[in-house]
């Protein structure tokens, strides 16, 4: 079989790709190892840039988007006896859109699939090869069993953290950054209204916790945790108690309802370079990991995204590898500054020890962003995202 590009993994890295590939002419195949209902069930980011929100409509997939998701003008930054909003319009001009990363997928497959473009899913013992030179394959084992050897002009990884393509770049090339955090989110979905309008990151003495949503009917919410917690530790009591405690307000209340998803994800920051190696590019979490705080993960992806689709087309429609060859340069600025930025989110929110001057400090810092303009504005800028493309 000949393709074009050979995609490695459905998920948004990949199947964004496609799409904004096939609409410029370029063919493309995705291979991925899960199941359709099992990429479109997977439960993960719920925060979408305007950038993210605007490229997805230019590109046809705003639909179900516009209908169903919710704009946000703002967040809320919380700390005991104090709630204080950021106003995005009206510190940025822009504003971000609550739709879950599972939405954002749906809609994907579904285009695909009805443009009838080639997506397999279900693929065992996927295998980039000879990415040196002007051939590059892609080899999978279909989901018949077949053994598939792919003829690509370009193979992208956008296969995730533990995808194969970023250990087919030779060891000695290969430069990764990393950070763990002491700390793990406990997420849960749960069938109750919202009790807030607009998202709440909250600071407590006793770890972290945030107020999120995916619709008028159904809440997203989350608490730091130590990343050694058992989920099965956690009934939905717990959960519910800790929230309260954590995000309670005077004359504010949060509503329970039934628990349907709980699950414990750790956090780290992480970035692997190069993101390019010969005729393999790497996109989205494939390359680069940030901690969920500030919901930047899925919108990196894009942003990625945004600048290999661009840089393919010029590559193999017109010839001009100029992009492609800068790729990696561009892309990693933007990965860099996202990764100071959660790494930022995410320190000065969640605690870590009974050091009161460490708690004092965090303090501070989320009281500056409210006394001063420069700061608000620094926050909001990050958090609606920077212009896709630079
Ligand atoms: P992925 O979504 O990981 O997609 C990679 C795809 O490649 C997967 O479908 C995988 O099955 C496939 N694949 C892997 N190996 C192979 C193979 N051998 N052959 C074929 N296919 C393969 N971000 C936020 O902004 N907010 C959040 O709240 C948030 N929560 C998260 C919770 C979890 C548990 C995780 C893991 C991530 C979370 N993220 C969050 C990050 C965000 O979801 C990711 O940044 C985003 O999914 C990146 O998209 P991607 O397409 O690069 O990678
Ligand atoms: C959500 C996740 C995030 O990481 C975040 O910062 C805000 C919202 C969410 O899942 O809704």
């Amino acid at each position: 079989m000949r393709t074009r590009v050979g995609i490695v993994g459905a998920g948004p890295a990949g199947l964004l790709l496609g799409h904004l590939l096939a609409q410029r002419g370029v063919d493309a195949v995705i291979v991925e190892n899960r199941s359709r209902d099992y990429v479109e069930a997977r439960i993960r980011a719920g925060v979408l840039e305007q950038g993210t929100v605007d490229l997805l409509t230019k590109a046809g997939l705003g639909e179900r988007l516009h209908r169903e998701g919710l704009r946000h003008d703002g967040v809320n930054l919380q700390w005991p006896g104090e709630r204080a909003r950021l106003d995005f319009p009206a510190l940025t001009g822009k504003s971000v859109w609550v739709y879950g990363q599972t939405e954002v997928v749906k809609d994907l497959v579904q285009a695909r699939l009805d443009a009838a473009l080639p997506l397999h899913f279900e693929v065992t013992e996927t295998v980039v090869a000879d990415l040196e030179t002007d051939r590059p394959t892609l080899s999978f084992t279909d989901s018949s069993g077949a053994r598939q050897v792919l003829d690509c002009d370009v193979v992208v990884g956008a296969d995730g953290f533990h995808g194969p393509s970023r250990g087919a770049i030779p060891e000695p090339r290969r430069q990764t950054w990393e950070r763990t955090y002491p700390y793990a989110w406990l997420g849960i979905l749960a069938h109750v209204a919202p009790s807030t309008d607009e998202l709440i990151y909250a600071w407590h003495p006793r770890g972290f916790a945030m107020h999120s949503m995916r619709s008028h009917q159904v809440s997203r919410l989350y608490l730091q945790v130590d990343p050694t917690e058992r989920i099965e530790d956690w009934s939905d009591d717990r959960i519910w108690t800790e929230l309260q405690t954590r995000l309670s307000l005077d004359g504010w209340s949060l509503e329970t309802g039934p628990v349907f998803d709980k699950g414990i994800t750790p956090m780290r920051s992480f970035v692997s370079s190069p993101m390019r190696h010969g005729r393999l590019f790497l996109a989205g979490d494939a390359a680069h990991i940030v901690p969920p705080t500030g919901a930047k993960g899925l919108n990196l992806a894009v942003a990625d995204v945004a600048l290999l689709s661009r840089a393919l087309v010029a590559l193999l429609r017109d010839g001009n590898a100029r992009l492609a060859d800068t790729y990696e340069d561009t892309a990693l600025q933007r990965v860099w500054r996202t990764t100071y930025f959660s790494s930022w989110m995410t320190t000065m929110l969640h605690t870590t020890s009974d050091d009161p001057f460490d708690h004092q400090l965090q303090l501070a810092q989320l009281r500056q962003v409210f006394s001063s303009s420069a700061a608000a504005t620094l926050l909001a800028e990050n958090y609606v995202g920077l212009p896709l493309g630079e």
